[in-house]
């Protein structure tokens, strides 16, 4: 079985995965990171070129070639809960957890990096306010929803380490 991570932008995957993947011992595959080695581009720059829709595409296609590894870790980016058939990928070997924050600790969290096109904007909270309303559905029922707010990162890989002992 895969341990899945999905949740907005800055709600803090990235750095739970890495802190899970060490008490867990198992390998992180981070899926925005594997495109951006396998196309040999950033994130920004790839939508910059060829858009978002492009990004879509290799984004299922990546999730999909994973979906089918064991034991593994994945990272998604903050968009993959959108497509239904990236989380029916996920699922069918994974646990998916879906990490939340408020829109201030996401600002805060992802205020220091630039490879996020789609936050940037004029008024990026407004920006994230708007995202996160017209997603909240799809993060409500992606998977077992954590809350990460004023915790630590390795508070929340033990949190989730806790509930996936208990559905052993
Ligand atoms: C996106 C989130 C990003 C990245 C891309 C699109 C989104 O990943 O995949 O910029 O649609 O929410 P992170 O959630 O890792 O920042």
């Amino acid at each position: 079985m895969n341990v899945v991570l999905t949740g907005f932008m800055g709600t803090g995957k990235t750095a739970i995965g890495r802190e899970l993947s060490k008490i867990l011992n198992m390998k992180i595959v981070d899926i925005d990171d594997e495109i951006e080695r396998s196309r040999e581009m950033k994130i920004s720059d790839i939508f910059e070129n060829f858009g978002e829709a492009f990004f879509r595409e290799i984004e299922t296609e990546t999730i999909k070639k994973f979906s089918r590894a064991d034991n593994i870790i994945i990272s998604t980016g903050g968009g993959a809960v959108l497509r239904q058939e990236n989380m029916d990928a996920l699922r069918e070997n994974g646990t998916v957890f879906c990490l939340n924050a408020s829109p201030r600790t996401i600002l805060d969290r992802t205020s220091g990096n630039d490879d996020r096109p789609l936050l940037k904007a004029e008024d990026p909270m407004a920006r994230i306010e708007e995202l996160l309303s017209l997603r909240r559905p799809f993060y409500e029922r992606a998977g077992i929803n954590i809350d990460t707010e004023d915790k630590t990162p390795l508070q929340v890989a033990r949190e989730i380490v806790e509930i996936l002992k208990c559905r052993k």
